[in-house]
């Protein structure tokens, strides 16, 4: 059968996910909202051989056994499934950034893995079917899947447990910063980390604010406000990370940098600067402005200590075929 390449921009959550009401059918405690990241993507082929005795991954070159392959086998065998094939496939997946640092490659990865691996397979899944599918594999790759600024809503299922655009990447010049402090893979992934949340008494007032801070997000992109919007993120942000540091056992996931640029952001913001700070899991921070001032932000960023490298992203499209 043929080969299908498809690639998928990571995303930057503003209103993160931590924790899930159903661990299996990776079904969120909370509704979340975020910004693909432009020129970042990870790029999939797939093709189904019925010479292949076990499915086969190669990420950036090299095979990959264990557990990484046991979560594409995951979502090979529901496109399998769905296809009413039973042959085994060969994935090559190439990564244009550093993984597990907090950048969120498993959401571009599995974005791009759902939509290379339904095509390869002969489907023709629409946005809501591919968010779903790729949800399956990472929750954040649901919206790496539909264009620029994401919601991913809660729904009361499987079914309508999927991500929508809520503006295209044209509707406001934001970029993302990613100041990085450590490139190196993160201890507790994501997988284990959403289970860990209920151990915080605080994950459950977390949840229960949710609604409010969507809101209140949702309305800053829609009305571009960079204010409400740079207040909401940290907000939010804070939150998330006041949960991992009180689970059982605690994550910590900030270094001394991270909270080093923490304290610059929240200077450059009060004299004057439109930047506003957020991290996902892993030490590295994601500094958003106003595209104009990107150039300043980026300079900025690099003579702070500790910080040993600046991504620079716009708003992302959708994933695509390639
Ligand atoms: O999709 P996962 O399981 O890698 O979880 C992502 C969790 C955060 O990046 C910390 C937050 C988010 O909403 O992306």
């Amino acid at each position: 059968m043929t080969s299908v390449t498809a690639q998928a921009n990571p995303n930057i959550a503003f209103i993160k996910y931590w924790g899930n009401r159903d661990n299996d059918l990776r079904l969120p405690s909370n509704g979340s909202i975020s910004m693909n990241l432009d020129g970042l993507f990870t790029r999939t082929a797939v093709s189904f051989q019925p010479s292949l005795p076990f499915d086969e991954l190669i990420i950036n070159g090299h095979e990959v056994a264990g557990k990484g392959l046991t979560r594409v086998s995951y979502i090979l065998d529901l496109v399998r499934t769905l296809a009413g094939i039973n042959l085994n496939a060969e994935v090559m997946s190439e990564n244009n950034f550093p993984a597990g640092a907090g950048i969120a490659s498993s959401a571009a990865a599995f974005a791009a893995l759902a939509l290379s691996a339904s095509k390869a397979a002969g489907l023709e899944l629409d946005e809501a079917q591919l968010s779903r599918l790729a949800r399956r594999g990472s929750g954040s790759a649901s919206r790496s899947i539909p264009s620029g600024f994401v919601e991913w809503k809660m729904g009361t299922g499987d079914d309508d447990c999927v991500a929508v655009s809520i503006a295209p990447p044209e509707h406001w010049a934001l970029t993302d910063c990613v100041a990085i402090v450590n490139a190196s893979h993160k201890k507790t992934g994501s997988t284990e980390g959403h289970v860990l949340a209920w151990t915080s008494p605080l994950q459950a007032a977390r949840v229960a604010d949710a609604t409010r801070r969507l809101d209140i997000c949702r309305n800053a992109i829609l009305n571009k406000d960079f204010e409400a919007f740079a207040n909401i993120i940290e907000h939010d942000s804070d939150m998330m990370h006041s949960v991992m540091m009180t689970s059982n056992p605690p994550l910590m996931y900030w270094q001394s940098a991270t909270v080093e640029i923490f304290y610059a952001v929240r200077q450059w913001r009060a004299s004057g600067l439109p930047v506003g700070y957020t991290v996902d899991a892993g030490a590295n921070v994601h500094v958003m402005c106003l595209s104009e001032y990107a150039k300043e932000v980026e300079k900025r960023l690099r003579e702070l200590p500790g910080v040993s490298n600046v991504l620079v992203a716009g708003v992302g499209g959708a994933a695509k075929v390639v």
